[in-house]
């Protein structure tokens, strides 16, 4: 009899008294940690998907973490017969990168005029001298999702990109969408999530190939919970109705001018100059965050003439629709299963994730390309739309999601026991439909449907590589024509960047979200009619008498 463990894909004998940390040493995985493995720096989060009762039971350091979450270093084997499978908050790609900024859109250069600047060897932050040094200057630009974090690292005297950097939020551990981040953050309290994340961070930053101290501002959206995390502020209201940001409570009270946020990089427990600033981008409405906020900037939607759409998908989805003259937006929880979260075999877009699936007709083999060209650990959002698309095109699932065949699973990958299953279907469904519907009301709030639509930005991590075809044909987004669909990958990075690079840019941003009307799905009486039928694998059809 022995116990089995398999760790981010890896698998290996155990040896019983030994903890999950260090047979994941000896496999090579690396796990996150600052401390002795001694349950201080609370990093070492495993999520324990099979085997929980073959590891002694929690200890006082874990008190923080329930359901499938433990630290690594606080639990050993203790079973004597079984499988134990389990994965790190993973780490994700740190890529180094020396090229010019590519902004989707326009193509436009953003004049350079960030708010840190040079008078010789004195470092100004607004004019006021913060530092002496004649080395580069740099900015970080981070996308906080409540999925996927993602950095940029800038020099914000040339604007070059110099690297990047995107990892799992690790604040998985309070819950996969923002509801439960609130309830933990009000409830648990002592600011864990923003600490665990910060100490990721602090990972990530030092591993940047440039000094940490040479990192003098760093702008941050995401959207209002993740943001309010971020910054220590109090999210109660926002998981209360009317659902306010206590920025936009104070905004309403004329206690303040803007609901962006700013503070020093001390405060912000990041390594980075201490007297660096981190400025949060201003939230728009509601859920509606900074990082639909980043879009709309990235998008250059203030001088846009046309009618331009943008359905940034994640957990929490950001859709804006209109042009300079009327901007509707809203946010849609979709629930995290397009980033692979509820998802039996889910994973996010990093390294290991099958991103894309083919059936072969003939033989009806399935074959999967995976990110990173090695071997499969999970699927990814991506690979499960390309994934429901062949089934759905090869007749093996009908358009209510059922397999055709009278099973209940669909095996990608038998060795290393990676599958699709049913029940992953219906988490995929009312997670699209909740998409579908939130822009359809958006639609129908404007007064336009989708035939009207100049422009359909596909925006979100995974928003670059998801197939159009594909999309299309589950009814992910509308069936609108190839020339009209733009893919922009992640637009909130982008925007962020901007705002790092112009201070310009930034005011611009402050003032376009006072301009945008929220549109507040959850009171629209058609909501719920289009959320029933988005859940259906169909294409969505676009003529006007189908929105509204
Ligand atoms: S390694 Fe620090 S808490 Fe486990």
């Amino acid at each position: 009899m022995s116990v089995t463990l398999t760790i981010n894909g890896n698998r290996t004998d155990t040896v019983n008294g030994v903890s999950l940390f260090e047979h994941a040493e000896q496999l090579g995985v690396r796990v996150p940690t600052s401390c002795r493995k001694n349950g201080k720096c609370k990093e070492c989060i495993v999520e324990v998907t099979d085997g929980l009762h073959l590891l002694s039971p929690p200890t006082d350091a874990e008190s923080h973490l329930k359901d499938r979450f433990r630290l690594s270093c606080q639990c050993f084997i203790t079973g004597t017969d079984g499988d134990i499978k389990c994965h790190t908050m993973r780490r994700g790609q740190m890529r180094i990168e020396r090229h010019a900024l590519g902004l989707p859109t326009s193509g436009k250069k953003i004049p350079l005029d960030p708010c840190v600047t040079r008078d010789g060897d004195r470092i100004l932050l607004d004019g006021v001298e913060i530092d002496r040094s004649t080395g580069p200057i740099h900015g970080i630009a981070m996308d906080l999702g409540t999925t996927t974090c993602v950095l940029r690292l800038l020099n914000l005297e040339t604007g070059e990109l110099i690297a990047d950097a995107s990892f799992e939020n690790p604040q998985r551990f309070g819950g996969s969408d923002v509801m439960s981040r609130i309830h933990y953050d009000t409830t648990v309290g002592q600011f864990l999530l923003m600490r665990t994340l910060a100490g990721y961070l602090t990972h990530a930053i030092e591993s940047f190939p440039v000094d940490p101290k040479s990192i003098y501002e760093m702008v941050v959206v995401g959207n209002s919970t993740m943001r309010d995390i971020f910054f220590r502020q109090d999210v109660y209201p926002i998981g209360q109705t009317p659902y306010r940001s206590i920025t936009e409570i104070e905004m309403a009270d004329g206690k303040r001018t803007t609901t962006a946020l700013t503070q020093t990089a001390a405060k912000s427990l990041l390594p980075i100059h201490p007297k660096a600033r981190v400025y949060g981008g201003p939230i728009i409405s509601g859920h509606v965050g900074a990082d639909a906020a980043a879009c709309m900037l990235a998008i250059d939607i203030a001088n846009e003439d046309r009618l331009v759409a943008v359905m940034d998908i994640g957990t929490n989805t950001e859709l804006i629709l209109g042009n300079k003259d009327k901007i509707l937006a809203a946010s849609c929880p979709a629930g995290p299963a397009f980033e692979g979260g509820a998802i039996a075999c889910g994973m996010p877009g990093l390294d290991g994730a099958i991103e894309d699936v083919r059936i072969d007709d003939a033989t009806g083999e399935i074959r999967v390309g995976v990110i990173g060209n090695q071997p499969p650990e999970g699927i990814c959002g991506s690979g499960l739309v390309d994934l429901m698309s062949e089934l759905l095109r090869t007749g093996r699932m009908n358009e209510f999601g059922r397999f055709e065949d009278g099973s209940t699973r669909v095996t990608l990958d038998e060795r290393r026991d990676i599958f699709f299953l049913e029940s992953d279907v219906n988490e995929l469904a009312q997670a699209k439909g909740a998409n579908v519907a939130g822009l359809q009301t958006v639609a129908s709030n404007y007064g336009v449907s989708f035939d009207d639509i100049d422009v359909f930005y596909l925006a979100g991590g995974f928003g670059r590589h998801l197939s159009v075809d594909a999309s299309r044909r589950i009814g992910l987004i509308p069936n609108l024509p190839n020339e009209k669909i733009v893919q922009v990958g992640n637009a909130a990075i982008e925007g962020a960047c901007i705002a790092l690079l112009s201070k310009a840019k930034r005011q611009e941003l402050e003032q376009l979200v006072r301009r945008v009307e929220h549109c507040r799905l959850e009171t629209h009486p058609s909501f719920f009619d289009f959320f029933v039928e988005g859940c259906q694998f169909k294409p969505v059809e676009t003529a006007t008498e189908r929105v509204g």
